[in-house]
């Protein structure tokens, strides 16, 4: 079988408002405290994988890297506000996903948070394909995926078993075309721009 490549990655990623690294055992307590909080908890069986990551900072990776759970901080204050991941899943795709504590919702932090996933998995990982999977019932989410350029795929029933119930679940993506339309909205067609420039 093919050897996998080795895929490293540079940290800090940055946001006009955030900074993503990886976690340290110090981020456990604050990252326990929202993980607990009951409407984070909702959908998302993300908590999990994050405080296992900050349980094994101190520990040497073994064997390649395939995915990266991350803290979120706000540049700002430099608080750790949440946790996001990236797994590498089939080649060349991955899924991401995300939480935030209850107090930082509504600013838009989500929003950015998803934008730069997307961004470093096909910028700087030049993968060709970037997809989350999401409960059917979470609308905020799906709404932030949206927002950050990703595209309803299908509809996958009793999709993810978390909290003693399987939940049917929305499959999000982009490739790279999707994120150049994106990054560079379509041009106005010459009629247009014709009656502008008039
Ligand atoms: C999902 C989550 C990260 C979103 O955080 P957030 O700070 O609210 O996100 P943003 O502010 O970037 O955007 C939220 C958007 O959803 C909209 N929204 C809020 N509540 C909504 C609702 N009930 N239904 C539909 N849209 C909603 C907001 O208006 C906003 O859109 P807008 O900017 O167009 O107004 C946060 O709710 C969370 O951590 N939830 C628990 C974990 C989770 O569900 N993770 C996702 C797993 S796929």
């Amino acid at each position: 079988m093919a050897k996998r490549r080795p895929v490293t990655i540079a940290l800090p990623l940055t946001t006009p408002r955030l900074s993503v690294r990886e976690f340290a055992r110090s981020d456990l307590p604050l990252l326990r405290a929202f993980s607990d909080d009951p409407r984070v908890r909702e959908f998302a069986p993300i908590e999990s994988r994050a405080i296992a990551a900050a349980e094994r900072a101190d520990q040497p990776q073994r064997g390649a890297r395939r995915s990266w759970e991350l803290a979120v901080i706000v540049r700002r204050t430099g608080k750790l506000v949440g946790a996001c991941d990236l797994a590498l899943g089939a080649p060349g795709e991955a899924d991401i996903g995300y939480m935030l504590a209850p107090r930082h919702w509504g600013h838009g932090y989500a929003t950015e948070l998803a934008t730069a996933l997307v961004a470093f998995g096909l910028g700087q990982l030049a993968l060709k394909r970037v997809s989350a999977i999401v409960a059917i019932e979470n609308d905020r989410s799906r709404r932030v995926l949206e927002k950050a350029g990703l595209q309803w795929e299908g509809l996958l029933r009793r999709h993810v078993r978390a909290g003693g119930r399987s939940w049917d679940c929305h499959r999000y993506a982009i490739d790279r075309a999707g994120w150049a339309r994106v990054l560079r909205p379509a041009a106005p067609s010459p009629i247009i721009r014709g009656v502008k420039e008039r």
